[in-house]
């Protein structure tokens, strides 16, 4: 039984990561300082006797025994790590030193869920892991793109300094149920509206592309990286190529969703980045990983928990 702690399990992300981890019978702790998680997110498992939840920020050092470490914990939309961005620098930055300090200590093989963001607004297209990125010092945006880039560069400041296991996974767009229904990503945003029958916001003229990646084929390519050979470290792009405009997605929604929604058009925040398509070679010939789930099977599971969850439609 692997003892594994889980930074950011009551999260969206996290919370699925939690259930893979019991399911296979890994010892979890999960902690969280409850930001933009909820402890709803992680009920079904109060109670199990592998599962154990701790309330902590990240951004204080951690004493616990453990032999893996997933570092999810930081807000991930731009609502929310906007909200403070101070704190979501440090989140990533202290919150990486913590964790990989903790790692050092019990020698445990840690994994760190960066992004896409790194990239920021590319000039290549897709993005090979090779690729270095275009990336705004001193946006709006740059508290998180620029604090996980820090992040990067620490794991593999440890890699090389203290003979770490580290694995750097490149997260792109995922989406999937508990998701936030008010966090402003596009996903939640346009079920949302759909289902309360609210006009469909779009930002310029909806012809951006973004990747969506269904958060079962996400976890599971986590779980297959963090279990790979120790030497691989990455980094490592998991994400959906299939490439998608606004105007699609939000047709498709549309579609499952029914209802008289109709597009509404607005100004293109700063720094939106107009084109985001990971190239997937190298997980699929490292980790003989692949997405499996199709937009339109995703997006109807992620409808019917919004309807759930919101008692819309
Ligand atoms: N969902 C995506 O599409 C996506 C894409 C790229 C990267 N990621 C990364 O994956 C991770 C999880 O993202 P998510 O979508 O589940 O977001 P989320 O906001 O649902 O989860 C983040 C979790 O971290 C917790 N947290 C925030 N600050 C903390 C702190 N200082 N100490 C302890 N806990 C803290 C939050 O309460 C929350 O439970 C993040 O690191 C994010 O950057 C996600």
């Amino acid at each position: 039984m692997k003892k594994t702690l889980v930074t950011g399990g009551a999260g969206f992300l996290g919370s699925h990561l939690c259930d893979k981890l019991i399911e296979r019978g890994d010892d979890v702790l999960c902690i969280d300082n409850f930001f933009t998680g909820s402890k709803e997110n992680i009920s079904h498992l109060i109670g199990h006797k592998s599962f154990e939840l701790m309330r902590h920020d990240v951004t204080f050092p951690l004493y616990v025994e453990v032999e893996r470490i997933f570092n999810l914990a930081c807000p991930a939309s731009p609502i929310h790590y906007r909200h403070d961005p101070v704190q979501t620098t440090k989140t990533s930055v202290h919150g990486a030193i913590n964790m990989l300090g903790l790692a050092k200590r019990t020698k445990a093989r840690i994994l760190q869920a960066s992004t896409s963001e790194v990239y920021g607004d590319p000039d290549v297209h897709p993005q090979p892991e090779s690729y270095w990125g275009r990336v705004n010092t001193i946006g709006i945006r740059s508290c998180y793109d620029e604090g996980k880039r820090c992040a990067e560069t620490l794991f593999f400041d440890y890699y090389r300094q203290h003979q770490l296991e580290i694995k750097v996974m490149r997260i792109f767009n995922t989406y999937g149920p508990r998701m936030h229904p008010n966090d402003g990503r596009v996903v939640s945003n346009f079920i949302v509206q759909a289902l309360k029958g609210e006009n469909i916001t779009i930002y310029g003229d909806g012809q951006q592309t973004r990747s969506f990646c269904y958060v079962d084929d996400l976890i599971d390519g986590m779980v297959t990286f963090m279990d790979s050979a120790a030497d691989f470290t990455g980094p490592v792009n998991i994400g959906n190529p299939g490439e998608f405009t606004m105007l699609e997605l939000a047709e498709n929604v549309l579609h499952l969703v029914g209802g008289k929604s109709k597009l509404s058009f607005h100004d293109l925040p700063q720094d939106d980045p107009k084109q985001r398509q990971p190239d997937i070679a190298l997980a699929k010939s490292a980790l003989n990983w692949e997405p499996k789930v199709c937009l339109k099977d995703g997006l109807k599971e992620t409808v019917s928990y919004f309807r759930k969850t919101l008692k819309l439609g």
